[in-house]
């Protein structure tokens, strides 16, 4: 009786589920959101009869407590979103999407308000809304007669059996992650499917090798079929422009994407393939690095500043050097320069629309544009003396490789003169001397929000401490430099203080820039005694006062030790602020380490390079009169000497500069990757953090690669561990997070594999264990589980008994790990994980893009140019 009952209410659960699967219309009045649905078909409530297809109220994002909602069209097994209604006024999941007689309308909150999208006025009453076994979702009157079909309104993609007219266009969304319309957009013309970002074009379908130009009738419409992509033209009958693909049944989408490609992607049962893209060569894309940023096609670094330009970091674009020039910010700049660019930088609309003259000098072009509010820069043709004007927003810059392509194209940025009494923008042309630039790639591994979160919280806790450790040192030093011209007193163990135009003449006016970051660029000098020098120029600081910055200085200047940097001298004018270091002839270990090129860098080389920065940063935290956390522990401020011997750099600027400046180490420098977890939790930042990144500059010393990196499944798992150690492999994709394979090879005890491959067996398993172990002691979650550095240098040196690590405290890294792979499985493989500049690059749950991108990689890395 009792289980009869149960199995009655069994089916009825089990009736009104799969009606909820197969409606295939609904009729007005009908009224959903996505809390109604959520539990029968979380937030579909229209199936196309195929139920290839779900129609409703979903969220891009994985959490159902966020506030975008919108009502859209989704492929069921790949999570693709094909269309969406509201995309640029998201609801909140208590939103409403309402069918009446007279048309769709989604409202934010049910009732009275108004909707933020509707279909337009429609010629009769609805009778049904239906959802096509294409992914089509039409209004029907009474007759069957479609009033309105998704299919005219695309949003970014289109899927076979859909048409994109003459005219119509594709946008593509703000980011990954955001689905509002952004600035690229694939536009069908008479003549060619366009590309456009701000309505300039950069592309179009028949650049790409694989497209093939069959006729020359206009263009009617832009179809994807089960054979490939075609521009048709005449009634349908005639093919204009095809790309071939291998003929599938599967489900095929070609969508605009939000990186400002176009690509046409396949669902193979698990994963979205990427089967076409364009442009092919990533810097063909307008803003792929940002405003201004140079784009340059190199597979580590592919993004920068120009020469000419700095990187402002709150802003992320790149800016000029000095700071009396700044971007014309209006019309009313009365002194107006413009910035030569080097050779070989060009820009994507020169290969697009005609000068607005030609035969003109390069004055009277600079003219045109300073007469024009709108117009942002030049660029100029010298041989045809050609005028290029760059209107209203400037994109990103490219280098051209082959310097024949346009060797006498030279760009001009427009700049407003701030203030009188500045000296020229400098027309020098001086290229770096092939050290990196910092890439303005900010974090490969990161989500962008989570980047800023920490940035933020960051520069709290560092101004925080930088507070307390001022107050400290008032009550230690009595204020007794006055508060003059820093040059009006002397204070003993105060480095040597400068003249600027010392410095100037000592740098050849700044002439060989051998590095840049957050903090601004470092030149090369050579001082009056011979001794090499480089300088580092922080422009734009904002000290406390002169007194805690004199403090500041003395204290850094006072450190000596052989595996830390000396400060040397320093500079102060105006905001100008110039530190002087001794110079290093091997670059950072960053360098050396992930670059590639020159010699691998050998086991004994890294153990010392490993001690030797333990030493150095045991003394800041403890050998020195007051405790000196270096907050910023990571390759690129491990500096190589002679014989490798490391020493750190930067050291004490955490407490010299102010918030603004703190959060670049973050936002800028990259060191998300080594930041401790105390920093997003609320507890107290002690020596320890210094331990914590320390621990993860070992683990990427031993393998070689960036922690978070992806890297070739032959030469680091295996099939077999990827078995039984699945937590490390995040996808399929090839995505490791070292710190987790690392966690787990421990386990099993198989260092060997976790050492760099170039190594080539010239390591032992025991060498590498030690080196491992130590840095996942170092790594603990719980700052006090976590070894002193004088204790790491114990260990390294055999006076320690070597640590063991507590899973309990190394289990974060799981959470941590899987975190990580999920948002950056769109990066990176194939070295392409610095690529695309500003854009943030966060997964969705659709599996598509990140494997599109994959395709991409390997298909730019060998693509033409
Ligand atoms: C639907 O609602 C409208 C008013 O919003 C009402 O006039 C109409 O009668 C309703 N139709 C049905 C079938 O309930
Ligand atoms: C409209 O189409 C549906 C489904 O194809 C069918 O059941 C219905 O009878 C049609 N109505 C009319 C008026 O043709
Ligand atoms: C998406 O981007 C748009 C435009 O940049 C912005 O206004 C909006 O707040 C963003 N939405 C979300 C959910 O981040
Ligand atoms: C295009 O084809 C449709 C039917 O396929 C036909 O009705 C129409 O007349 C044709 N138009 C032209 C211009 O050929
Ligand atoms: C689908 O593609 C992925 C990635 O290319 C591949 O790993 C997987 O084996 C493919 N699945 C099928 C069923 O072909
Ligand atoms: C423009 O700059 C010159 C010097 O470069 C200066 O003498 C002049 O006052 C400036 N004009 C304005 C309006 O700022
Ligand atoms: C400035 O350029 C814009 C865009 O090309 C143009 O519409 C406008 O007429 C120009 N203004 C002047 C004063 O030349
Ligand atoms: C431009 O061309 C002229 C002669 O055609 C030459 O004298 C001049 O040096 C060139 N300028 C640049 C910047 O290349």
């Amino acid at each position: 009786m009792r289980s009869t009952f149960l199995l009655l209410l069994l089916l009825r659960l089990f009736v009104s589920v799969s009606c909820a699967y197969f409606t295939e219309f609904v009729y007005p009045n009908f009224t959903a959101s996505n809390l109604r649905f959520i539990s029968s078909s979380k937030g579909a409530f229209l199936f196309s009869r195929n139920s290839i297809y779900k129609a409703g109220l979903f969220s891009p994002g994985s959490d159902d407590s966020s506030f975008d909602f919108y009502f859209s069209v989704v492929h069921v097994d790949s999570g693709s979103t094909i269309w969406s209604s509201n995309r640029d006024s998201p609801v909140s999941n208590s939103g409403t999407m309402n069918l009446t007689p007279r048309g769709i309308s989604v409202i934010e909150d049910g009732k009275s308000q108004k909707p933020v999208w509707s279909t337009p006025v429609l010629s009769s009453p609805v009778y049904s809304l239906r959802l096509t076994d294409s992914g089509n979702l039409l209004l029907l009157d009474h007759l069957n007669v479609s009033l309105w079909e998704s299919f005219q309104f695309p949003t970014d993609s289109i899927v076979v059996g859909q048409r994109l007219m003459l005219g119509m266009s594709l946008s593509g969304s703000v980011l990954e992650s955001n689905i509002s319309t952004g600035d690229y957009k694939f536009l069908v013309s008479e003549s060619d499917g366009l590309m456009q970002w701000k309505e300039q074009n950069y592309w179009k379908l028949r650049m790409h090798t694989r497209a093939n130009v069959d006729s020359n009738f206009p263009v009617e419409y832009l179809t994807v079929t089960s054979s490939g992509l075609a521009l048709m033209g005449r009634n349908g009958t005639v093919v204009i422009i095809r790309v071939a693909l291998p003929p599938s049944s599967d489900f095929r989408v070609a969508k605009m994407d939000w990186s400002g490609k176009f690509i046409v992607s396949r669902f193979n049962g698990t994963h979205m393939v990427t089967e076409f893209s364009g442009p092919l060569d990533s810097c063909q894309i307008p803003f792929v690095c940002g405003k201004l940023g140079l784009c340059s096609a190199s597979e580590n670094q592919p993004c920068s500043c120009p020469d000419e330009l700095r990187l402002d970091a709150d802003e992320r674009v790149c800016v000029p050097v000095s700071n009396s020039l700044s971007l014309p910010v209006s019309c009313e700049a009365s002194n107006i320069t413009y910035l030569e660019l080097g050779l070989g930088v060009s820009y994507f609309s020169t290969h697009f629309t005609d000068p607005v003259e030609h035969g003109l000098e390069l004055p009277a072009c600079h003219d045109l544009c300073s007469k024009n509010c709108s117009c942002l820069g030049v660029f100029y043709e010298n041989t045809s003396r050609s005028c290029y004007l760059v209107k209203d927003s400037f994109g990103s810059l490219s280098l051209v490789r082959n310097s024949k392509d346009n060797h006498d194209l030279r760009g001009y940025v427009k700049l407003s003169i701030k203030k009188p009494n500045v000296q020229s923008p400098g027309n020098n042309n001086n290229r770096g001397s092939g050290f990196p630039l910092i890439a303005l790639v900010l974090l490969p591994c990161s989500g962008f929000f989570l980047l800023i979160a920490l940035g933020f919280l960051w520069c709290r806790r560092c101004a925080v401490m930088r507070y307390s450790s001022i107050r400290e040192k008032q009550v230690t030093r009595p204020g007794s430099f006055g508060s003059g011209d820093l040059g009006s007193f002397h204070i003993p163990g105060l480095p040597q203080k400068f003249e600027f135009e010392e410095l100037e003449t000592a740098t050849e006016n700044f002439k060989m820039q051998i590095g840049s970051g957050g903090f601004g660029a470092v030149y090369k000098g050579t001082l009056p005694d011979e001794t090499l020098v480089a300088v580092k120029k922080i422009t734009n600081h904002g000290l406390h006062g002169r007194q805690e910055f004199c403090t500041e200085i003395a204290i850094i200047g006072n450190i000596r030790h052989t595996n830390l940097v000396k400060l040397r001298g320093f500079c102060a004018r105006g905001r100008q602020l110039l530190l002087v270091y001794e110079y290093m002839n091997h670059g950072s270990l960053e360098k050396t380490l992930f670059s590639g090129n020159g010699p691998v860098l050998e086991w004994q080389e890294r153990f010392d390079i490993a001690l030797g920065t333990a030493r150095g940063l045991a003394y800041l935290h403890s050998g020195c009169d007051q405790k000196i956390i270096h907050c910023d522990v990571k390759p690129e401020n491990i500096l190589l000497h002679d014989h490798f011997q490391p020493k750190l750099s930067d050291f004490g600027l955490s407490k010299l500069l102010s918030q603004e400046e703190s959060s670049l180490f973050t936002t800028m420098r990259g060191t998300r990757g080594y930041l401790a977890p105390e920093w997003i939790t609320n507890a107290a930042i002690s020596e320890k953090a210094d331990v914590y990144s320390y621990g993860m500059v070992l683990l990427e010393l031993v393998s070689g690669r960036k922690n978070c990196s992806f890297r070739s499944r032959s030469n680091s798992v295996t099939e077999e561990n990827n078995q039984n150690s699945s937590s490390t492999m995040a996808t399929s994709s090839g995505l490791v997070y070292f710190p987790l394979y690392a966690l787990d090879m421990h386990e099993q005890g198989r260092y060997l594999e976790l050492a760099d491959p170039r190594l080539e067996g010239r390591v032992t398993n025991q060498e590498v264990g030690k080196l491992v172990r130590i840095a996942l002691c170092c790594v603990h979650e719980e700052p006090t589980l976590r070894p002193t550095m004088a204790a790491v240098v114990g260990m390294f040196e055999g006076s320690i008994p070597l640590g063991n690590p507590r899973m309990e405290s190394l289990n974060f890294l799981r959470f941590f790990g899987l975190r990580f792979a999920e948002s950056s499985m769109v990066e990176g493989q194939n070295g392409e994980s610095e690529n695309m500049g500003f854009h943030q690059r966060e997964s969705s749950n659709s599996g598509g893009s990140r494997h599109s991108a994959s395709y991409v990689a390997s298909q730019e890395v060998s693509g033409p140019r």
